[in-house]
C-alpha cells in the first residue's frame, strides 16, 4: 500500500484504485438516481453534537452488548455480498478481522465463502443474514447449517422482494459468480441478455410472496433469535415487535433498493419510539465516522452496522484492511465520547445531539 489511509473515505479511494471498475461500481453503487445513497451520508451532517464539559474523560468504555453478546464497541459488520470479488480470502478474512476487533459479523446469505468455511476460520461472534427463497426447503437447510455452525442469530432481510435498479451494474454487465453456499442445491449462475444477471438471479431465487405470517414459519424451523433488517417506518416496527422478533435493523439496504427512501438516520428515532425499548434497534446506512456512530446511539440505536467501508478495507488490504477500518471508526468514536463528556455508551443520550430533520 502506498500511503496508509487516515479515514474511511481514503480507504474508499484505495479500493477504487485496486478494484476492477465493475466491482468497484457494484460495491459503491445505489439504486437509480442514487439520491438516497447521497442522503444516507449527508443526513449525518444535519445532526450536530451537544458536548458536555468537565466530565471525567480519563477512562472511556466503548463496550456494549447486542442480544447479550459483549462487543468492544457498538460497531458491527453489515452483511454484504460476494467478498471474494474484493479479495481472494473473501468473508474468511472479514470474519477474522471481526474476531480481532471483538465485534459481530453478519454473514451475507450471498457470501462467496461458505457458512462452514467462515465458521471454522475464526471464533468471531457471527450472525447470519437470510433471504427466504422460493425453495423454502433450501432456506431451511441453510438455516440448519447456520445453527449447527454456531451462528448466534438470523438477520432476515425484508426489503428485497425484487432487486433495486442499479444502473451501473446493468451498464457494466456485472455478472455474479456461483455462490458456494448453494453448491449442490441450486445454480446461482443465471444467464440473461439484460446486461447484469443480478436482477434475474433475485427474481428466480427469492420468495417474492414473503409476508408477516412467514416469520412464524421461520420461527418454527429455528431456535435462533430472529432480527428483521430493512425497517424504515413506525408501522413496520410495531408489526415486527408484534410477530415476536428479537431485534430490528433500521436499514434501506445501503440505498441499493428503493431510491427516495429517507436517509436511515432521519427515521431511526421514529422506529425507536415505536419499539419503545421492547427489542434492540440496530442501525445501518452511511456510517463513515465515529461521530456518525455516536449520533446513531444518541438517537436510540443499540449499535450500528457498517457495509461499504468494510469492503473498502477488504479490497485494499484483506483482513488487515478490514481491521484498520474498524479500528479507525472505533478510535474516532472513542474520541467523540471523550470530547462529548460520555465515558460509557449508556451516557450517550438524546440530549447530546440536535437534529434539523424537521425544519422546512
Ligand atoms: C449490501 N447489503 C446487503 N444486505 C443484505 O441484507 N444482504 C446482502 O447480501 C447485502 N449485500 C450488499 C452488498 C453490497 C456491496 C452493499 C454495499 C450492501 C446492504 C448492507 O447490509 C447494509 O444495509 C448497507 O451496506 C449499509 O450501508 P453502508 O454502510 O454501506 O452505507
Amino acid at each position: 500500500m502506498a500511503t496508509e489511509p487516515g479515514n474511511v473515505n481514503e480507504f474508499r479511494e484505495l479500493a477504487r484504485q485496486v478494484l476492477p471498475k465493475m466491482y468497484y461500481d457494484f460495491y459503491t453503487g445505489g439504486a437509480e438516481d442514487q439520491h438516497t445513497l447521497k442522503q444516507n451520508v449527508d443526513a449525518f451532517r444535519r445532526i450536530m453534537l451537544r458536548p458536555r464539559v468537565i466530565v471525567d474523560a480519563s477512562k472511556i468504555d466503548m463496550s456494549t452488548t447486542v442480544l447479550g453478546y459483549k462487543i468492544s464497541a457498538p460497531i458491527m459488520i453489515a452483511p454484504t455480498a460476494r467478498h471474494q470479488l474484493a479479495h481472494p480470502e473473501g468473508e474468511v478474512a472479514t470474519a477474522r478481522a471481526a474476531a480481532a476487533c471483538n465485534t459481530i459479523m453478519v454473514l451475507s446469505n450471498m457470501s462467496t465463502c461458505t457458512v462452514e468455511d467462515v465458521a471454522s476460520s475464526c471464533n468471531a461472534i457471527r450472525f447470519f443474514q437470510l433471504y427466504v427463497l422460493k425453495r423454502r426447503d433450501i432456506s431451511a437447510q441453510i438455516v440448519h447449517r447456520v445453527e449447527n455452525n454456531g451462528y448466534k442469530a438470523i438477520v432476515l432481510t425484508v426489503d428485497t422482494p425484487r432487486l433495486g435498479r442499479r444502473e451501473a451494474d446493468i451498464k457494466n454487465r456485472m455478472v455474479a459468480p456461483q455462490l458456494r453456499n448453494f453448491e449442490g442445491l441450486l445454480s446461482t449462475e443465471v444467464h440473461t441478455d439484460k446486461g447484469s444477471n443480478l436482477e434475474a438471479l433475485v427474481k428466480g431465487m427469492y420468495d417474492t410472496s414473503l409476508s408477516w405470517e412467514d416469520i412464524g414459519w421461520l420461527k418454527s424451523i429455528t431456535n435462533l433469535p430472529i432480527l428483521i433488517k430493512g425497517v424504515l417506518t413506525h408501522e413496520d416496527a410495531r408489526k415486527a415487535v408484534e410477530v415476536g422478533v428479537a431485534g430490528i435493523v433500521v436499514s434501506n439496504h445501503g440505498a441499493r433498493q428503493l431510491d427516495y427512501t429517507p436517509a436511515t438516520i432521519s427515521v431511526l428515532e421514529e422506529v425507536v419510539h415505536a419499539v419503545g425499548g421492547r427489542v434492540p434497534v440496530l442501525f445501518d446506512g452511511g456510517v463513515r465516522r465515529g461521530t456518525d456512530v455516536f449520533k446513531a446511539l444518541a438517537l436510540g440505536a443499540q449499535a450500528v452496522l457498517v457495509g461499504r467501508p468494510v469492503v473498502y478495507g477488504l479490497a485494499a488490504n484483506g483482513e488487515r484492511g478490514v481491521r484498520r477500518v474498524i479500528e479507525m471508526l472505533k478510535d474516532e468514536f472513542e474520541l467523540t465520547m471523550a470530547l462529548s463528556g460520555c465515558p460509557s455508551v449508556k451516557d450517550i443520550t438524546r440530549s447530546h445531539v440536535t437534529t434539523e430533520f424537521d425544519k422546512p
